[in-house]
């Protein structure tokens, strides 16, 4: 009875627990049959415990979001800075959904909440209040651990100032995410060369930022962003430090990357003659939005 006991138990857990059944063993000779029959069955309940607390995380991610074919939903954000006895209201109120193939653009005047709003989605300053979910999961209830690998491996990011690393050649920028995820040298080379190919950058692999132009430059950091195939592309201003042909160019590759390769990508700027390049525009003011715009 008891061999049958300790395999059924051998079933529920995984294997670091397979040990038990070792000293199920031994604790049978040693001492009396009611003792384990208790022990079994209180480790049971727990087990099921852990397994009802996981579920009902899962459920209340569920619940919350309620546009399930969403990538991204935003619900009623609120930023707050405090600066000293003053309370600055940087989002007073954002909610919006983003579907899988989306190229947005997130508009508005200098001040009105783009870049903190960016910033919220891709985790990298706190929320006040409101919730979050990214690919069905609320980040609010991740641990800083979680976050940190969601952002690194569902989250591309290109900034206005292309925050490349000046001493590493263009190929080495582009390796060190792939690195830090211990991908394999061959399939690093192949993946970074194929990256480069497409965004004409072929030619400028061993270039160090500071031998590339500006477009050139953006367009190995939106190499870096795509390295690791992210859920979805955050962009603040990324043409803002660009002449306006160079911005073309880099606004042509953004619409290939959404247009062939099906790239999820949210783009603040507040120049309205690139509004031609999104699928759709949501107008910021005043730390809300004010209009949506499909195009
Ligand atoms: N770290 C911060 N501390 C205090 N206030 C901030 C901070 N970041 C942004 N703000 C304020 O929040 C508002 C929105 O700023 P921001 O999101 O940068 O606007 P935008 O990107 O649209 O120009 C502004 O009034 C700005 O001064
Ligand atoms: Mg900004």
């Amino acid at each position: 009875m008891f061999l049958i006991v300790s395999l059924k138990f051998q079933n529920f857990y995984w294997t670091p627990f397979y040990l038990y059944n070792f000293i199920f063993f031994y604790l049978i000779i040693k001492f009396k049959k009611e003792f384990f029959i208790i022990f079994i069955v209180k480790l049971h309940k727990k087990k099921k415990k852990i397994q009802s607390k996981k579920l009902s995380i899962i459920k209340s991610n569920n619940l919350d979001n309620e546009n399930n074919s969403a990538i991204l939903v935003v619900k009623d954000l609120v930023k707050t800075y405090q600066m000293g006895e003053f309370e600055i209201h940087a989002l007073n109120g954002v909610s919006f959904s983003v579907n899988s193939g989306e190229f947005i653009g997130l508009m508005g005047t200098s001040g009105s909440g783009k870049t903190t709003l960016l910033n919220l989605i891709g985790g990298l300053d706190s929320i006040t209040r409101g919730a979050i979910f990214l690919e069905g999961v609320n980040l609010a209830d991740m641990t800083d651990k979680q976050l940190t690998t969601i952002r690194r491996e569902r989250m591309g990011f290109i900034f206005q100032f292309f925050n490349l690393i000046p001493v590493l050649s263009a190929f080495e920028n582009v390796e060190l995410p792939l690195k830090v995820l211990k991908i394999p040298k061959k399939e690093r080379k192949e993946r970074i060369l194929k990256l480069f190919q497409e965004l004409g950058l072929a030619d400028r692999i061993h270039n160090k930022p500071n031998q590339l132009s500006g477009g050139q430059q953006q367009r190995v950091a939106i190499a870096r962003a795509l390295a690791l195939d992210p859920a979805i592309i955050l962009a603040d201003e990324p043409t803002g430090n660009l002449d306006s042909k160079t911005t073309e160019t880099i606004m042509k590759s953004l619409v290939e990357l959404n247009r062939d390769y099906k790239k999820t990508i949210i783009m603040v700027t507040h120049e309205i003659v690139l509004k031609k390049f999104f699928t759709r525009i949501l107008h910021m003011d005043d730390g809300k939005i004010i209009r949506e715009e499909k195009l």
